[in-house]
């Protein structure tokens, strides 16, 4: 079929599978120009592989250190006439392209906050690795079942105390506006993020892995958070999210507790600011990376999820000498960049002056606007979008 893109607000409904193959070409491209990851992961599970941060973690153990993987992720199969989402070509993609490197790679589809995800991981491991030595824990979801009680829990994005009003963009169209967001009116909502966003479900992972017997000694397991500049923390750090973040970030010491007779060790790792599906979902956020983004290229610091995933493998997780850099609060910033006065400083004053009218100018919303459409495999160089195109695209080691 042809593949055209086809958006909705800040989702695109439709994904290219050639487009997905050339993204992910390109990372892995990129991985091995930066040269062997040494001291490298060897044998790791992704939780939340298919796109964003954990696809690019997936790639750079695969490619970085010639790691054996195995990804998690909730992904549509395509079936005739009918396109999966982009995760899902981007990991047959993965898996292609392993194969071809002689690399062991699998995956499993299906609600990663499950008890029986959980245990279809577990048996994988068992019957193909014997054990981990690596969990990137990277998901990114509006809504989670609480496995033991059923309960269905969905995220709000919202401040906390009062309504926060500040510039934001539709990115499409190039219109900057105010928006209010009016704050959450009951603590319910704040506990509900919490339970989809903070760190019980990662708590819950590294419990079960461990019982079954599958995490090696040494091992180690990470998870993602964000802080950012001082101007998303009412609708960021301080908000609904905000307080998952610290919910996660708060699971680092029971997580070491039930890893020390491992000698194993966790981490939260705090990233940059992304275009990704899950970033393009919150107000002002796409423009504060569409400066950000034009800061950081002019300074020639920019960096997409690959280049910081590889960074976290190479220079902080597995350093030569075996230390890993951590902030005041035990925490991995490869955000340093993002969060370098030089950088804030500059993207502050820009957004002083940001409008409808300067947006071209003097912000990269057309890097901004290329990187969304790439996630989905459109705008993808060397790609014809005007061809025939077979969606039914399987992930070898789901369909086969
Ligand atoms: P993303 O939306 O690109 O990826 C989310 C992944 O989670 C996908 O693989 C998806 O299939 C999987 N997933 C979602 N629900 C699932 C479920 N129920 N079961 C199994 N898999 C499921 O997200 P992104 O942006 O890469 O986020 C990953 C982490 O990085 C999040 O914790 C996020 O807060 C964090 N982060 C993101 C930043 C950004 O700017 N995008 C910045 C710093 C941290």
């Amino acid at each position: 079929m042809i593949i055209q893109p086809r958006v909705r607000g800040f989702i695109c409904l439709t994904a290219h599978p050639e487009g997905a193959l050339q993204n992910v070409k390109s990372q892995i491209d990129y991985v091995k120009s930066k040269g062997e990851i040494k001291n490298g992961p060897k044998k790791v599970l992704v939780i939340g592989a298919s796109t964003g941060f954990g696809l690019s973690s997936r790639i750079s153990a695969a490619f970085g250190s010639g790691a054996a993987t195995v990804g998690v992720f909730f992904e549509k199969a395509p079936s005739e006439g009918k396109l999966a989402t982009a995760g899902w070509y981007n990991s047959a993609a993965f898996e292609k392209e392993a194969a071809a490197a002689g690399l062991y790679a699998k995956s499993i589809n299906g609600d990663a906050f499950s008890d029986e995800i959980k245990q279809q991981t577990i048996e994988l491991i068992k019957k193909d690795l014997g054990q981990v030595d690596l969990v990137i824990y990277s998901l990114a979801s509006p809504r989670r079942t609480h496995p033991k009680t059923g309960v269905a829990y969905a995220s709000v994005l919202k401040p906390i105390g009062e309504a926060f009003t500040n510039k934001t963009v539709d990115f499409h169209t190039g219109v900057v506006s105010d928006i209010s967001i009016q704050p959450v009116d009951k603590d319910e909502d704040i506990q509900n993020t919490i339970a989809v966003m903070g760190g019980e479900d990662w708590k819950f992972w590294i419990e079960d892995l461990k019982n079954a017997g599958v995490l090696a000694d040494g091992v180690k397991t990470v998870a993602y958070s964000y802080i950012g500049p001082e101007l998303t923390f009412p609708i960021y750090r301080n908000g609904t999210i905000g307080q998952a973040k610290n919910d996660l970030e708060g699971s680092v010491t029971a997580i070491n507790d039930m890893l020390k007779d491992l000698n194993g060790i966790s981490y939260v790792s705090v990233n940059k600011a992304l275009v990704t599906q899950s970033s393009s979902a919150i107000p002002v956020v796409p423009l504060y990376i569409s400066l950000l983004y034009k800061v950081m290229k002019e300074k020639g610091i920019h960096e997409g999820t690959i280049e910081q995933m590889q960074r976290l493998f190479a220079d902080r997780l597995y350093t030569e000498n075996g230390e890993v850099l951590l902030d005041d609060k035990g925490r991995i910033r490869i955000d340093d960049w993002e969060m370098r006065e030089d950088v804030q400083k500059e993207v502050a004053a820009l957004w002083e002056t940001i409008s409808t009218e300067n947006l071209g100018e003097i912000s990269d919303i057309e890097g901004y606007r290329k990187e969304f459409f790439q996630l989905f495999g459109f705008d993808v160089p060397g790609i014809d979008y005007e061809k025939d195109t077979n969606e039914v695209v399987n992930i070898p080691s789901i369909e086969g």
